[in-house]
């Protein structure tokens, strides 16, 4: 692996811990203005100081993020469907690996979706994008999404995070499930997990902990954080978690405490 290469994943997998807390705020690219995210700027300006990664779209990143920031920038490359389809499945490469490098990026993640009727031509898409992220030192984030119809169990997870990485993706992102290590201990390389529909506070940190616990390499977290009555507390309390081994109700201890001073500063 060249140096380039090593440098963007050091920079999306924090050496120190060699973990991540990566905010997902790329929704929009087929569900349009997701709640907590109508207003991207908004949502994730107090948020990024907080973030050791941002995860979006090329549009969002260019006109809701200021070109000072220097957190690390995974662009969602991939797109093409919306969520008025039921073909979700059907996308393709959005984003010219070109683009992605004059946007300066530390890497670039698309979805896969395995067993879906466009099984193949996802899982091209992500072989491609290796090919060309090897070329030019780009990491590629594989997602492994899971349609109504397959179940999210290790089985399943784990079939899909393994084909990622024989396909030559540096980072997976999937669900956590029962028996999550299985996963982790079959794919090669670093793991993290979505953080799915928003569930109250104190359940999001103890998926976030179980995650980590079994393996997880950390978060690529978004509803859970910006959906928060707290956002700003809630992305401090996973931190807390994924990167000092905070437990569960430690981190709750200072989402709450956290959100207590907001309301009363
Ligand atoms: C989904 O396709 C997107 O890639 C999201 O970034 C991902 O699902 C993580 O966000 P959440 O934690 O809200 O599930």
């Amino acid at each position: 692996m060249d140096w380039g290469m090593k440098n963007r994943i050091s920079r999306i997998i924090k050496p120190s811990t060699g973990r991540t807390v990566m905010l997902a705020v790329d929704h929009g690219y087929f569900l349009g203005p997701t709640t907590g995210l109508e207003e991207p700027r908004k949502t994730i300006e107090p948020l990024l100081p907080h973030a050791d990664t941002l995860m979006l779209t090329r549009g969002v990143l260019r006109k809701c993020v200021d070109p000072q920031t220097d957190v690390p920038i995974v662009l969602r490359v991939s797109g093409g469907t919306s969520v008025l389809r039921d073909d979700l499945s059907n996308e393709g490469l959005t984003v010219s690996m070109n683009d992605a490098l004059r946007l300066n990026v530390a890497g670039v993640a698309l979805s896969i979706f395995v067993g879906a009727v466009n099984e193949r031509e996802t899982l091209l898409n992500l072989a491609g994008l290796v090919n060309e992220g090897e070329e030019h030192g780009v990491p590629v984030l594989a997602v492994t999404a899971v349609g109504k119809e397959m179940a999210r169990d290790a089985r399943y997870l784990g079939l899909a995070s393994r084909i990622a990485a024989e396909l030559g993706a540096h980072v997976v992102k999937t669900y956590y499930c029962e028996d999550f290590e299985k996963v982790v201990r079959a794919c090669p390389v670093p793991v993290v997990i979505a953080g799915g529909k928003k569930i109250p506070e104190k359940d999001a940190l103890e998926l976030s902990y179980n995650a980590v616990k079994r393996g997880a390499a950390g978060v690529d977290m978004g509803r859970n954080i910006f959906q928060s009555e707290n956002p700003v507390a809630m992305i401090k309390a996973v931190r807390e978690v994924v990167h000092n081994n905070a437990t569960p109700s430690q981190a709750l201890d200072l989402f709450k405490t956290l959100s207590t001073q907001k309301k009363t500063a």
